[in-house]
């Protein structure tokens, strides 16, 4: 029990460290799995103001149309050196048909993810 809570602790410090150095702000949800297919793809991109957070929803699928059921979410920063945003999930998500992916920049800064949806 003690040696599991040492390694999840030991994973999360790597986890961090690797965030860190890679200066990226990639989220990776779920995994792909075999005849999984990429269900939509967006860029979201948004120029930086002055002590402003700028934000902005992902929302799969399309008003009136089906989901298919989510395998894999990858968010991937394009502007990279550590000035990336953030993302997280704010409902549905990995073994649902329908996801909303909530987009944050940092103070300051813009953003600029190409978010991948995968489902099968
Ligand atoms: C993918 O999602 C984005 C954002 O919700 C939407 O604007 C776009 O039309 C979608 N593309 C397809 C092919 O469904
Ligand atoms: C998701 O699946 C449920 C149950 O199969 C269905 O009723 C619903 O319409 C689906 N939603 C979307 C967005 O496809
Ligand atoms: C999606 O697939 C998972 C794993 O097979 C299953 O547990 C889940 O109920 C499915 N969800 C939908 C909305 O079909």
């Amino acid at each position: 029990m003690k040696f599991a809570t040492a390694f999840v602790v030991l994973a999360a410090v790597l986890g961090s460290c690797y965030l860190v150095s890679a200066q990226s702000h990639n989220y990776f949800f779920g995994a792909r799995v075999p005849y999984d297919t990429l269900v939509n793809q967006t860029t979201v991109i948004q120029t930086g103001a002055f002590l402003r957070v700028r934000s902005q929803e992902v929302i799969y699928p399309l008003k009136g149309q089906r989901g298919r059921n989510i395998t894999a979410i990858y968010v991937y920063d394009r502007l990279g050196g550590g000035r990336g945003g953030f993302a997280s999930i704010t409902s549905g998500g990995i073994g649902k048909n329908f996801t909303r992916i909530y987009l944050k920049s940092q103070r300051g800064n813009g953003m600029n993810f190409q978010v991948e949806v995968y489902g099968r």
